[in-house]
């Protein structure tokens, strides 16, 4: 697909895009939770996106710092931060694009699952501001669990009469960029040119490479391609071990953000065929919610496309992660006022 070759060299944005930033329209990009990891190198990553007009960064804790910091970089946008939660509705109105990251990461021994209680409160009010505020922008959904946050968000939107499906997006693009990493390493293929789908979900099986899909195609034994499935479905647990306490993956997820807002940029400003994987309002299984290539476009997701076809053992696998991720979109019916 057109978009998963992206840099994030300013030049070639201005390239492929067929024009220069001075000519792109004008596009208003919120991050909500913009002074956390992942919210920093996400805030610069935006910053150097020349698609982006107005860059608004929001944070209860430490976004002065964070957004004088990155207003000094000389590029297109124009950087405002906003501090405290009466400044929101300012901070959302008019945006094109909403990234949130906002809400507490993993330690070792924690699956996603369990910072539900945490980041459903968050993600329930800052959801609640974009119904009032910025009902028709794009919403990244990248705080955790996306499996449940993005129902969550759905169910919030509805209660407020704002709900459009082809707006709301859980970022699963990091599986993506991790699935492609891997495979280009074992595949002995230049990582740049290798692309591979990722179904299902966002946490442990519910996340699906689908390698028989990948290009440029390469022969790997089935073993090989069950430890590329394994590594791609806990690459989150590698980087949470590896942090030893201190967080969960966010340099390569700003980056995995950075590149998923900037298909819904081009998507927004007519690109034709930018395709990205996400977790989406779906009826490509019975689940009400799944991961798979969307195609988007200037009112988001312009078609959520199918599986393709899969091999036995990723077949195998969609069968094994459809109870865990329903219960994980269930829990968005739990009682929300045990979460105010
Ligand atoms: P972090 O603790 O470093 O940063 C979170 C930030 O959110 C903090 O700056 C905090 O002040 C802010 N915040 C908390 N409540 C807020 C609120 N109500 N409004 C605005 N901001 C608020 O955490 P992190 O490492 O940046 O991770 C953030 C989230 O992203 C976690 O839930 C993590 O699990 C998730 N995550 C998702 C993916 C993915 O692939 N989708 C990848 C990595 C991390
Ligand atoms: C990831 O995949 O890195 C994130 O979902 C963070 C985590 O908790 O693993």
């Amino acid at each position: 697909n057109s978009s998963s070759s992206t840099t994030l060299a300013a030049s070639s944005y201005v390239l492929r895009r067929g024009f220069s930033s001075e000519s792109a329209p004008e596009r208003k990009v919120t991050i909500l939770g913009a002074a956390g990891g992942i919210g920093q190198p996400l805030s610069l990553l935006m910053k150097l996106n020349p698609l982006v007009s107005k860059l608004a960064l929001y944070d209860i804790a430490g976004t002065p710092g964070v957004a004088a910091d990155v207003s000094h970089i000389n590029t297109r946008s124009e950087v405002a931060g906003y501090a405290a939660e009466e400044q929101l509705g300012q901070a959302l109105e008019g945006s094109d694009i909403v990234i949130i990251p906002a809400g507490v990461p993993r330690k070792p021994g924690m699956t996603r699952d369990d910072l539900f209680k945490i980041n459903a409160g968050i993600v329930k009010s800052l959801c609640e501001a974009i119904a009032k505020y910025s009902p028709k922008a794009l919403v990244n959904m990248i705080s955790n669990p996306v499996n449940s946050t993005v129902p969550i968000a759905a169910e919030v939107f509805k209660s407020k009469g704002v709900y459009d499906e082809k707006r709301l997006f859980g970022v699963t693009t990091l599986d993506v960029v991790r699935a492609k990493t891997f495979y280009a390493g074992k595949a002995n293929v230049n990582v740049a040119g290798v692309n591979v789908p990722v179904v299902g979900g966002h946490a442990g099986i519910t996340i699906l490479p689908l390698f028989s899909q990948a290009t440029p195609k390469a022969n790997l034994s089935d073993d090989i391609i069950k430890a590329l499935t394994k590594r791609t479905q806990d690459g989150g647990t590698e980087v949470v071990e590896a942090k030893a306490g201190k967080g969960s993956a966010t340099l390569s997820m700003a980056y995995a953000g950075a590149i998923f807002a900037d298909a819904c940029l081009k998507g927004l400003n007519g690109v034709p065929d930018v395709v990205e994987c996400s977790f989406v309002q779906s009826t490509v299984t019975e689940l009400p919610f799944f991961a798979s290539k969307v195609r988007l476009g200037k009112n988001g997701v312009e078609e959520v496309l199918g599986l393709g076809p899969l091999s036995d053992y990723e077949q195998q696998g969609l069968e094994a992660l459809k109870p865990e991720l329903k219960s994980s979109i269930e829990k968005e019916v739990l009682p929300i006022p045990l979460l105010e």
